[in-house]
């Protein structure tokens, strides 16, 4: 495809108010990324001369988020057109076409604007591309008015169309591609009587059409160009999300049982042969090798997990969680900041944080490492080979050597050496035929007592 040059507007000036939220529009996560991080990121694979980020309300919070952007503020939020309209000193000196995209559809694809640029430069006289789509429900849309040989005449907004031009399905996703010579002329002549006072985007369609240009319409699948105006948006967002991750994960050899009830994060990393059992949560940052068993009700994040380990069912890895090669994590198990080596077994309801744990080492049942005294956090290094008998609390700061052993129930706050044993706890007395004794003296008292209450 021949490169032409272009420039990028993101539209995220609006208040976002059916959100119901103190969190701008554009900043709330989908697979656990800003729908603003979604679309820029597929704004840069396009390497745009420039890109201008329009903000209004809650500017700050959107501002600190923008990457590789200007900034410019549309102090009052008069339509879509005027907020491209502020742009203009933005965009001096960038060449080419301007692509206007909104904040809130966060999943336009590359593949999408290349078409868009495509049409633009293979249809002759084309001074507008319109992103069209045709919803399932047109609702309050845009509809798109086109001429008998398909361009566009004009685009009205539900509110001002007339019942006939309601019942038309193809409708206006907001996003188009403008002729960088001729957007700023156009936007001038735009004016606001319509039925919501606005300037609007849209009628640049009449304003190209009376410049002699012609105006094409590009089709989009609804799922490319979701808008996301409320919760109930936001939730279909994710769930539409989850499923491409889902096929991606199966297409990449993860075998799953239940793949709807996994969910993944924007930046989960899976390798091959991989087994997730149903009910597997993926926080944020999480890489799995090769041949990596997770078992049912998992919950991960800033995890690394290496080839061949199993995790799980009930297994919590928190961030810095770095599971070694064949290690096993077992039920109620939880992991953070801490490096596992391989073959390290941790296959029962305990807690590691702060921790290096060596080679093969076996950490039994109940194994808690005391990190934190209230205020600081400290560290536990147990050595390659080495045995923790369960139920033992390895009070921090504390290393056990290579190959030492740890008995059941200690509470272990010094250093133990390496191939010793420490038992830290109460030591056991056993008294011979206590008990048989003990029995018999109270069964004695007991039946006194019951003769003096009947003689009474
Ligand atoms: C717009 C289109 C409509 C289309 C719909 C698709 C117009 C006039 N209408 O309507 O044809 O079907 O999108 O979702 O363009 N914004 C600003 N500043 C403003 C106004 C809006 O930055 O002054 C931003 C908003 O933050 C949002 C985007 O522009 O990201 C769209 O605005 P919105 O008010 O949602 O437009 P709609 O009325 O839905
Ligand atoms: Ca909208």
């Amino acid at each position: 495809m021949p490169k032409h040059p272009i420039s990028v507007v993101v539209l995220a000036a609006g208040k976002g108010t059916r959100m119901k939220s103190k969190l701008h529009k554009v900043l709330h996560a989908i697979g656990g990324k800003a729908m603003l991080h979604h679309l820029l990121d597929s704004v840069e694979e396009l390497s745009p001369q420039k890109t201008v980020l329009v903000v209004g309300a809650d500017r700050e919070q959107v501002e600190a988020q923008a990457r590789d952007c200007s900034i410019v503020t549309q102090t009052e939020q008069l339509g879509t057109g005027h907020a491209v309209m502020v742009t203009k000193a933005a965009l001096e000196g960038a060449k080419g076409d301007v692509l206007v995209l909104y904040g809130d559809v966060p999943f336009i694809p590359k593949s999408l604007m290349d078409d868009m640029i495509v049409a633009k430069a293979t249809s002759p006289n084309t001074g507008l591309v319109v992103l069209g789509f045709r919803p399932k429900d047109a609702a309050k849309y845009g509809r798109l008015v086109t001429a008998a040989n398909g361009s566009l005449e004009r685009i009205v907004e539900f509110k001002d169309a007339t019942e006939d031009e309601r019942q038309i399905d193809l409708c206006n996703s907001g996003m188009m591609l403008i002729d960088g010579e001729k957007i700023f002329p156009w936007l001038a002549s735009l004016s606001n009587d319509n039925a919501s006072g606005e300037y609007y985007l849209t009628d640049l369609v009449a304003a190209a059409r009376k410049d002699g240009c012609n105006v094409a319409v590009v089709e989009a699948q609804e799922e490319d160009v979701l808008g996301i105006n409320s919760r109930e948006d936001l939730a279909l967002a994710e769930a539409t999300f989850q499923d491409r991750k889902r096929c991606e994960a199966l297409a990449g050899g993860v075998t799953m049982v239940d793949p709807a009830t996994v969910y993944f994060s924007h930046d989960t990393k899976l390798g091959a042969d991989i087994a997730i059992e149903p009910g597997v949560y993926f926080g944020p940052n999480v890489t799995v090798e090769d041949g990596v068993t997770i078992k049912a009700y998992s919950h991960l994040e800033g995890t690394h997990i290496r080839s061949g380990a199993t995790v799980g069912p009930f297994a919590r890895l928190r961030p810095g969680a770095d599971i070694g090669e064949g290690a096993k994590i077992g039920n109620f198990v939880e992991v953070k900041k801490a490096k596992l080596e391989h073959g390290v077994k941790v296959s029962h309801l305990s807690y590691i944080g702060d921790a290096t744990i060596g080679a093969d080492a076996n950490i039994g049942a109940g194994t808690i490492t005391c990190n934190y005294d209230g205020f600081l956090k400290f560290e536990t290094h147990i050595g390659a080979g080495a045995f923790i008998g369960s139920n033992s609390a390895l009070v921090a700061p504390v290393t056990i050597g290579d190959g030492a052993l740890v008995g059941a129930g200690s509470v272990i706050t010094k250093d133990v050496e390496g191939d010793a044993l420490a038992v830290a706890r109460g030591l056991q007395r056993n008294r011979a035929g206590f008990a048989a004794t003990f029995r018999e003296t109270q069964a004695a008292k007991k039946a006194a007592l019951t003769e003096k209450q009947k003689g009474r």
